[in-house]
């Protein structure tokens, strides 16, 4: 019995079950299953309860098609609650369907609610607690030689009787891990993540119920430098003080047990610490351990003597910026063998992981002597003499040290940094085992493509490895070298890629946090977010970099239907429009100082930069004057709807020729006027028709940077050219995705010559093999190769347009994207008859589907499910055929479409 209407898949804020919310008014979504076709949620009923089951809310039964982001009307919640609720649905036919039931849990939800907890820290002018470890005889690498170790902190407290419930409220200034008795508490890694740390820093929530009874226990805790004072992008000075001196930590356990009491255990001056085997640590550079400095039991013990160790220094109580956290946090989400490796003569041993991945190297070690000495080294390539290619590093040493304590198996993984790389170097013993964890923000992962050509396949995972190893905390631009900063663009052209591969909602609302926190009080954008005081990095207001702060928000409503976060963005969006409008007052975004990346790593094709900057001005201008419109603000619509029109004016005098040439005559320069609408009709064609000669000239490759490449094969898809989006996708030349694939490419590199045949490697001063930008494409890929799109208007994947495009010799293409509104798949063939679409929509979704028609066709021969689309159940059949497809829409379920064909150029 097919049916009934199912919700699964709740999310509070975006995320499943989370632990420690500080949002007052959390949002609450699910996601509707049905075998049936045409099903949609006519109504639901939402409620609300507390842990103990007291009613907070009821809904009723309301009639709505809405199943995301409701908020339980005007519940007032609690600190540190479990709430959990149930949400029922009805079908489309008015039919009860299931009931399906989640939890969240607040945090402290207000700074007040970490009452006495005090920031603690290192104390510089007490007297070493233990005697320093031996001068090594080999010295390190100098820069991570300069960098501070790990502080080991710690707590004995004592419970009267087992827990109900323990909770552990735990953040940095500098990066933690926390353990209870010597048991490490969650899984999260990096914590508390990269923010703009003078604005916020998020504090992670830790059940640790299970891990507490009755009597005494240990509260370990490792504090290093990381984001807050270690070594940042491209800044070698040591101290780094980007936002503080040294580390610190903040703590707050809450116990409470089931007669009622509660017992709280605060950070403040009763809690000590030492230096311990962490010698060094840095994101950048790398981490030094040296197992026969490990204090035996500080963590674990009790009865441990640390009567040599340091009080801590109480360093305020400052509790303003602490917020819970807002995404999923950096985990190792998969471990990888190496596939290959070589013994060198001098005992040095050379693996390749077969994938240039993010992470951290494991290894166990056998046999070895205490004080044995072994170095891990990584790479993203070999140069030609089979050895690491570590120049491209720049100053990172991108280095781990582990000295043994001399049992005959040990296992070292270093804690408190990331390296970017597919090789490594192990240096130091012969009996060694290595594998790589990968680690990375853990945004879900929701795309899946692929098709007949294994190279374009290959790119595609060369883009979704990029997002993984990118996504730390914040969006990098790379992984590996002295930069891994949030740029702006780099996210900016990536986002709509990045949303079909991941869930990264959660993620970059947050990341936008610290792109308004860095906003100027003037109204620019910053480059790169989170922003950084020192003014090597202080830099603002480049086009299409600060553009993020406005086209970012749009683009999580319009996949997402984040309404919350537009508004909440809205002001800071304005005020970027109105600082560039009074910087122009004729309209042109003249950026006569400061930066201005241009179409940053374009090929022999420069853009004039006045060009972009006014296209860029345009389209954010369009954005939020569409926002305007969309949070009902009539008076801005109008003001911004205004200002479009005058800098449309002043794009098509100053730059646009009477025959659609546009200045500078760049592939470029035609995508940024057709893509943000800035032609007059009677030049679209004609400058279509100048971008497609470009691209011929060109030899059919493309001459694009990180601005342009993500609107090239959109747009000319959009302008009737798949043929040479195609052309461009499956080019193995240089410049093209397809040349890195075929040089071995396992991400998407920097810079279209990051490695050429003619030339060698490119400058190792800017030369990443890991960099998502120009990995844009995969949006395409998504939308149009496989054809899952959405309709202009559309929001949270409502409407669906399914366009597949059989073209570019493939035979078969296939994608799965989990939206919002669930999975949404399709599957083209095209072989030499017949053209089959597999297609499946989820309840609360409709589709339009083109299917193309061989020339011709009055589209009488479609079938879908082996029946004339008349007889077909709940398929409507649009105008039939138009621009050579048939036109038909489907309401959710899964279907099966057949059009006789014959593949181009076959002859009758
Ligand atoms: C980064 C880019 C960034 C650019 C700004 C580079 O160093 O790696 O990805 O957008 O600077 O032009």
């Amino acid at each position: 019995m097919p049916g009934p209407l199912r919700p699964y898949g709740l999310t509070c804020e975006h995320r499943v079950t989370p632990l420690g919310l500080d949002e007052p008014r959390p949002r609450l979504s699910w996601k509707l299953a049905d075998d049936r076709r045409g099903q949609r949620q006519s109504a639901y009923r939402l409620r609300l309860a507390t842990d103990d089951g007291t009613n907070l809310f009821d809904s009723g039964v309301v009639t709505s098609e809405e199943t995301l982001d409701v908020v339980p009307g005007e519940v007032s919640l609690g600190p540190a609650t479990r709430y959990t609720w149930r949400v029922t649905v009805w079908d489309a036919d008015g039919t009860e369907g299931e009931t399906a039931a989640s939890w969240f849990e607040t945090g402290l939800l207000r700074p007040s609610g970490w009452g006495d907890a005090e920031w603690i820290e290192h104390d510089p002018t007490a007297a070493p607690a233990l005697e320093p470890p031996a001068a090594d005889p080999h010295p390190l690498p100098e820069r991570l030689a300069t960098c501070p170790g790990a502080r080991l902190m710690r707590k004995v407290i004592t419970l009267r009787d087992n827990p109900v419930r323990a909770r552990l409220y735990v953040a940095a200034r500098g990066l933690h891990r926390v353990t209870v008795d010597g048991l490490r508490v969650g899984d999260d890694e990096l914590s508390p993540g990269w923010t703009d740390y003078r604005h916020r820093v998020l504090y992670q929530t830790y059940d640790v119920t299970e891990a507490l009874g009755a009597g005494r226990h240990v509260l370990g805790a490792l504090l290093v430098d990381g984001w807050w004072s270690g070594y940042l992008g491209f800044d070698q000075r040591r101290p780094a003080e980007h936002y503080g001196a040294r580390p610190q930590l903040i703590a707050r356990l809450e116990v409470e047990y089931a007669d009622g009491g509660r017992e709280v255990t605060v950070t403040d001056s009763s809690w000590c610490e030492t230096a311990g085997h962490i010698l060094h640590s840095d994101l950048l550079m790398g981490e030094v351990h040296d197992a026969r400095h490990r204090p035996e039991g500080w963590d674990r013990a009790a009865d441990f003597d640390a009567s040599g160790w340091s009080p801590v220094r109480v360093a305020g109580r400052d509790h303003a910026t602490l917020l819970g956290a807002l995404d999923e946090p950096v985990r190792v989400t998969e471990t990888v063998e190496p596939v290959a490796s070589r013994h060198l003569p001098d005992g040095r041993l050379i693996l390749d992981l077969g994938q240039n991945l993010v992470g951290r190297i494991r290894l166990t070690v056998r046999g070895a002597t205490s004080g044995t000495r072994i170095t891990l080294r990584h790479a993203e390539t070999l140069d030609d003499d089979g050895e690491l290619y570590t120049a491209n590093l720049r100053s990172a040493e991108a280095t781990d040290v582990y000295i043994t304590a001399g049992r005959s198996v040990e296992t070292f993984e270093p804690v408190f940094t990331v390296h970017g790389f597919r090789y490594a170097e192990v240096a130091g013993h012969p009996d060694v085992t290595v594998v790589a964890q990968v680690m990375h923000s853990d945004t879900p992962m929701v795309g899946e493509f692929g098709c007949s050509d294994a190279d374009v396949n290959r790119l595609w995972s060369n883009v979704r490895w990029g997002q993984r190893g990118n996504f730390v905390s914040v969006p990098t631009d790379c992984p590996q070298r002295d930069e891994r900063l949030g740029w702006l663009a780099d996210a900016q052209v990536f986002a709509p890629t990045a949303c079909y591969n991941a869930d990264v909602q959660a993620f970059f609302s947050r990341w936008l946090l610290d792109v308004t926190d860095g906003q100027s009080a003037r109204g620019a954008f910053p480059d790169v977010a989170p922003a950084l005081d020192r003014p090597v990095i202080n830099r603002e207001g480049a086009p299409a970099w600060g553009d993020a702060g406005v086209l970012l928000p749009w683009l999580l409503y319009r996949v997402y239907g984040d309404r919350r976060t537009l508004e909440r963005c809205f002001d800071a969006m304005t005020r970027w429009i109105d600082w560039i409008a009074e910087g122009n007052p004729d309209r042109i975004w003249r950026r006569r100082v400061g930066n201005h990346y241009g179409d940053w790593l374009q090929v022999d094709a420069l853009t004039p930069r006045d060009v972009l900057a006014t296209a860029y001005f345009a389209r954010s201008t369009t954005v939020v004057a569409d926002a305007a419109e969309v949070l009902g603000r009539a008076a801005e619509a109008r003001t911004y709807r205004k200002l479009v029109t005058e800098i449309r004016a002043a794009f098509q005098t100053e730059f646009v020729s009477d025959d659609g040439m546009v200045e500078g005559d760049t592939q470029t320069g035609y995508l940024l006027a057709l893509a943000f609408g800035l032609l007059p009709d009677h030049l679209v064609q004609p400058a279509a028709d100048r971008l497609a000669s470009a691209i011929r000239r060109a030899g059919e490759r493309l001459t694009t940077g990180f601005v342009g490449v993500s609107l090239l094969c959109p747009t000319l898809s959009r302008h009737g050219r798949d043929d040479l989006a195609f052309a461009l996708l499956r080019q193995t030349e240089y410049p093209s995705w397809l040349y890195s694939v075929r040089h071995g490419a396992t991400t998407v590199w920097e810079r279209w010559d990051g490695y050429t045949d003619h030339a060698g490697f490119q400058a190792p001063s800017m030369n990443s093999f890991n960099h998502y930008a120009l990995g844009s494409v995969g949006e395409w890929l998504y939308a149009r190769v496989a054809g899952i799109a959405q309709a202009e208007d559309s929001t949270a994947f409502t409407d669906l347009v399914i366009a597949p495009a059989p073209g570019g010799g493939l035979s078969f293409a296939e994608a799965c994207y989990d939206s919002v509104r669930g999975p949404i798949t399709t599957a083209w063939s095209l072989d030499d008859s017949l053209f089959t679409l597999d297609v499946s929509v989820p309840p609360g979704a409709r589709a339009t589907v083109h299917l193309p028609l061989p020339s011709g066709s009055d589209g009488s021969a479609v079938r879908e499910g082996g029946v004339a689309l008349d007889d077909a159940p709940d398929v409507t059949v649009a105008p039939v055929v138009e621009g050579g497809e048939l036109r038909c829409q489907v309401g959710s379920g899964t279907y099966r479409f057949t059009v006789p064909f014959r593949t181009p150029g076959q002859e009758d």
